[in-house]
């Protein structure tokens, strides 16, 4: 009998069977069709695939399935509010200019909502320690920084914004 692991995501029970040992990234992706989640490297380097796990940011591509069960995971779409409205994190970024491929994206806004769920006036150094865990081949990290502060503000301002 195949095993299963039962855990919240977005706020719904998913149980899903197991094929030995998968990553948290490779069911989100393949058995929950969530795709909003990449993979950008498949080794802990890159933080493409990063989501909220009971309130912290965690690679999802190491995030040990011993540790599945039970757990409460956020990915990136579970932000966007039931009218379609996009979380004040994914505004910032389109706002402050951080978006070009958008592929590492996902994750960092992720990052952030990890981060400022914790600690809303998270400071220059906390953030800047946090964007240290994603690679981003395009925009370099200027306009990224400028998001997060921007996205930090927006959510003390609770704005939000329409899907386009
Ligand atoms: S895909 Fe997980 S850190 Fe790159
Ligand atoms: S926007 Fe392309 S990798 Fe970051």
């Amino acid at each position: 009998m195949a095993e299963t692991i039962t855990f919240k995501v977005n706020g719904e029970t998913k149980t899903v069977s197991l094929e030995g040992h998968e990553k948290l990234l490779e069911i989100l992706r393949d058995k929950l069709s969530l795709t909003g989640t990449k993979c950008g490297c498949d080794d802990a380097s890159c933080g493409a695939c990063t989501v909220v796990v009971n309130g912290e940011a965690k690679k999802s591509c190491v995030f040990p399935q011993a540790k599945l069960a039970g757990a409460e995971v956020t990915t990136i779409e579970g932000l966007a509010g039931k009218a379609g409205e996009l979380h004040p994190i994914q505004q910032a970024m389109i706002d402050g200019g951080a978006v070009q491929c958008g592929y590492c994206i996902p994750g960092i806004v992720m990052e952030l909502h990890g981060l400022f769920s914790k600690n809303p006036d998270a400071g220059h150094d906390e953030i800047t320690e946090a964007l240290s865990r994603h690679f981003c081949r395009c925009t370099g990290y200027e306009a990224i920084m400028a998001s997060a502060l921007l996205a930090q503000k927006y959510l003390k301002e609770g704005k939000g914004g329409k899907k386009s």
